[in-house]
């Protein structure tokens, strides 16, 4: 069994070797995924690959606890992050209140929260009141509906200077480490190297700090897209429908159960 990271052993790999962070929603996965990774996050994805809902936004606090508590019971040995959901961190008082929460009434051993330069005040204000955070810029998903899309950032000078300042920023506010999303290859590999705390990428190249998939992609599980950056590692979804049909066509012929599935 590996030794279960902590915000220290976490940082002390910037530079040595690169972080492994996959999502998990429940105690299954968790379990199943708890000895090859650093982290697990609890994504507010799990609105999406988890509830079928289009995007992240609807996700609210008592699901994300939930399904905390649920990664948290199967991957007892692991360093969870639990992701904080749109509208939960708009003031720092807030943001506060609801974090708390989440220590509170889970093991997670951080929060993450979606922002930049302008989260700042926020990551320092849960940092100074004993949250660990991990901060998320570049591509903000809970900003999709606000933005028109996802987009791809750090195309302009103007992106790129802005990125840097809001890596800075969450950096200088306490954040222990951050997840940089969508982001130009080169321009992520350079902010992983403006900062002193590691950097974790999805869809940003492989200069940073290290790598954060959702589990349902790379698995092969979610069918609805597959972004450019997503690698399937299985077809989960074909061994699955094969695996049910398999299972529906002996029912129906009777050829399940066998002697050996019988008391
Ligand atoms: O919610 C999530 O799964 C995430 C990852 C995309 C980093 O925030």
């Amino acid at each position: 069994m590996n030794k279960k990271m902590t915000i220290n052993s976490i940082q002390k790999t910037k530079g040595e070797r690169p972080l492994v962070m996959i999502t998990a929603y429940d105690a299954l996965f968790a379990k199943l995924f708890e000895n090859s990774v650093d982290m697990i996050l609890v994504g507010d994805s799990l609105n999406m690959s988890f509830a079928g809902r289009k995007d992240t936004l609807s996700a609210n606090m008592e699901q994300m606890i939930y399904h905390t508590n649920a990664v948290c019971n199967g991957a007892k040995n692991s360093f969870v992050v639990c992701d904080m959901p749109f509208g939960t961190y708009t003031n720092k008082e807030d943001a506060l209140t609801n974090a708390i929460k989440v220590f509170q009434t889970t093991n997670a051993d951080c929060i993450k929260i979606e922002g930049g330069a302008d989260k700042a005040y926020i990551v320092e204000h849960l940092v100074t009141n004993g949250i660990a955070v991990c901060g998320h810029i570049g591509l903000l998903p809970q900003s999709v509906r606000g933005e028109g899309g996802y987009k791809v950032k750090g195309r302009t000078a103007k992106e790129q200077q802005s990125l840097i300042e809001d890596a800075r920023a969450i950096e200088e506010a306490g954040a222990f480490c951050m997840v940089i999303e969508g982001v130009i290859a080169e321009l992520a590999s350079e902010i992983a190297s403006c900062v002193n705390i590691p950097v974790i990428g999805i869809g940003a190249g492989n200069g940073v700090d290290g790598q954060v998939l959702v589990f349902s992609d790379m698995l092969g599980l979610f069918e609805e897209f597959t972004p450019k950056f997503v690698k399937k590692y299985i077809d989960g979804a074909s061994i699955v429908k094969d695996a049910i049909k398999t299972y529906s066509d002996e029912v129906k012929s009777r050829e399940f159960p066998e002697e050996i599935h019988t008391y």
